[in-house]
């Protein structure tokens, strides 16, 4: 009865008044969908449709909600497409959800991007049982060939020599470090996932970097939201999304490469790398339902992609600030020079008697500030922050930067200041030194990239000096992408 009523009115109904009834249907549903969850934190007004998409500026996302952050405190939330994100801001309350309530915020959320890429497979975006035990096997695995016959340190000086030599053939003049970094850098953990290093000539290598290095540029973009926020309507449209999608493609391929050849001479009595002993631990009885074809080949990327872009971006600005930090290169030098002098190279053991040289890798750091933002996490359970409700599936921004610059904690926030890691000459640790995040689910190669970082550029610093080239000043600016890295530049390297 109703239901002939209702579509006698709808027969009766012009376009033009049909489309005004669908209008005015499609923003009300969109608006009871704006409406915020019974406390939940505050925050601005979502426009219709596009949520808080355009109250930010993505070229500087990690600072851009200042004002919003001082109109309504330490936890407040926005829209993105149809998702609630939750900034959290400050010491104790990252702290809270790093921490103390790790276990009610260690999901990823399943960003559409991110899904058509790794799908919920690998260490980065997986979740539950299976996360923890990639993450598991990851960790122990990278410990195990951290005491291998050849060990990392040996690995990492190793390659300090072939990067210093390469640097040492562009004879003073001024050259882009980047890739050659990069490849330094992105050897270390090829060799532990692949049982391989890769020479600066290879051009298959280089391509594949700057594939890698381009797509961590556009995945930082305004194109991720957009595509997160009207994913299946972008998924058939062209635009930078695409290239994001054929770029993985072609590292997918990389690593499948990489994973038929090791299978062909796999040995299970001789375990090589990473790789190796993943397919040995597919191949027991009892191996955990998780130990797979998709998992071993997502687990390699993840691996060899974040390990090769942090450690290097990083890397990138300790050059740049030492060329713009003159007298304080000059104490690092003098500081190799008693501790190391030229005759050997740098080992781990020299970092406790070198409190200055310690000090310049954590303000680089500190002050690279490389993932402003953290990597988003999501509620597991209904749970609460600050007095407020935080339900089930709610995405949070622990905000990296509000502690890594945050006034309470460092004498001068904005300066680059060794200083904020030294007591008395002495190194002294600071908890608000968080780069690498905290609590269950932070960086999986914390140690790994410490020892890379303070192996590096000490090899660097004892045998070169870096300054800017002639008539040129350096510029801190950055570009913004999944990592803060330094806009390209040029410098000189003059052999000491
Ligand atoms: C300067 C160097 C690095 C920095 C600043 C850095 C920073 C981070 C941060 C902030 C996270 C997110 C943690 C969280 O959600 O709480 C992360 C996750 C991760 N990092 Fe790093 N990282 C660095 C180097 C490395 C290296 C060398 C590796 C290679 C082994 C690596 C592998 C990973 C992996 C696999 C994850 C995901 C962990 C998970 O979701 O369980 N990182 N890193
Ligand atoms: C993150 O912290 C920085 C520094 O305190 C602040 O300027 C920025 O507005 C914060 N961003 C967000 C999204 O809360
Ligand atoms: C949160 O949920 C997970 C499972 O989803 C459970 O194992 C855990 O105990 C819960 N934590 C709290 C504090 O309720």
């Amino acid at each position: 009865m109703l239901l002939q009523l209702l579509s006698v009115l709808w027969e009766s109904l012009s376009l033009p008044e049909v489309l005004l009834f669908l209008a005015s249907f499609l923003l009300v549903a969109d608006y009871l969908k704006r409406r915020r969850p019974k406390g939940f934190p505050p925050g601005p007004m979502a426009l219709p449709v596009l949520g808080n998409m355009f109250s930010v500026d993505f070229r500087k996302l990690h600072l851009s909600m200042q004002q919003i952050a001082e109109k309504y405190g330490n936890v407040f939330s926005m829209q993105f497409g149809s998702e609630w994100v939750v900034l959290v801001n400050g010491l104790p309350l990252v702290k809270e959800v790093l921490v103390h309530q790790g276990e009610n915020f260690l999901d990823r959320p399943p960003f559409p991007l991110t899904n058509e890429i790794t799908g919920k497979f690998g260490l980065l975006a997986s979740n539950g049982l299976s996360w923890k035990q990639q993450r598991r096997f990851a960790l122990s695995t990278l410990r195990n060939f951290g005491l291998g016959k050849k060990s990392l340190e040996e690995r990492i000086q190793d390659e300090s020599r072939y990067l210093a030599d390469a640097i040492e053939d562009e004879k003073g003049q001024p050259f882009d470090p980047h890739f050659q970094i990069n490849n330094a850098v992105s050897n270390i953990i090829c060799s532990i996932v692949f049982g391989d290093r890769f020479d600066y000539h290879d051009h298959r290598f280089q391509k594949l970097l700057q594939i890698l290095d381009q797509s961590v540029v556009l995945q930082g973009s305004i194109w991720s939201q957009v595509y997160d926020t009207f994913p299946t309507i972008m998924k058939y449209l062209p635009g930078p999304h695409q290239t994001i999608f054929k770029n993985w493609e072609q590292l997918k391929a990389f690593v499948k490469e990489m994973i038929e050849k090791h299978k062909e001479d796999w040995n299970p009595s001789e375990t090589r790398d990473f790789i190796d002993a993943y397919l040995n631990e597919m191949a027991k009885d009892d191996a955990a339902s998780s130990f797979h074809e998709q998992n071993l080949l997502f687990s390699t990327l993840d691996l060899f992609f974040a390990g090769t872009e942090t450690t290097s971006t990083t890397l990138r600005w300790a050059l740049l600030y030492m060329a713009l930090n003159p007298e304080i290169q000059a104490r690092v030098h003098s500081e190799i020079d008693s501790e190391i002098g030229q005759s050997r190279q740098p080992r781990m053991e020299d970092r406790d008697s070198m409190p200055y040289t310690n000090a310049v890798v954590h303000e680089v750091q500190r002050i690279s500030n490389i993932v402003p933002l953290n990597v988003p996490r999501m509620a597991t359970n209904d749970t609460e922050l600050a007095g407020f409700r935080v339900p089930k599936g709610t995405i949070l921004l622990p905000n990296l930067t509000s502690i890594l610059f945050d006034k309470d904690e460092w004498e001068t926030p904005d300066v680059f200041n060794p200083n904020h890691f030294l007591e008395n000459g002495q190194f002294r640790k600071k908890e608000a030194f968080m780069p690498f995040s905290a609590g269950k689910r932070a960086c999986l190669g914390e140690q790994l990239a410490k020892m890379e970082l303070f192996l590096f550029f000490t090899a660097l610093l004892q045998k070169f000096t870096f300054q800017a080239p002639k008539d040129v000043s350096l510029s801190l600016d950055y570009r913004m992408g999944l990592t803060l890295s330094p806009q390209p530049y040029r410098i000189c390297a003059h052999p000491r």
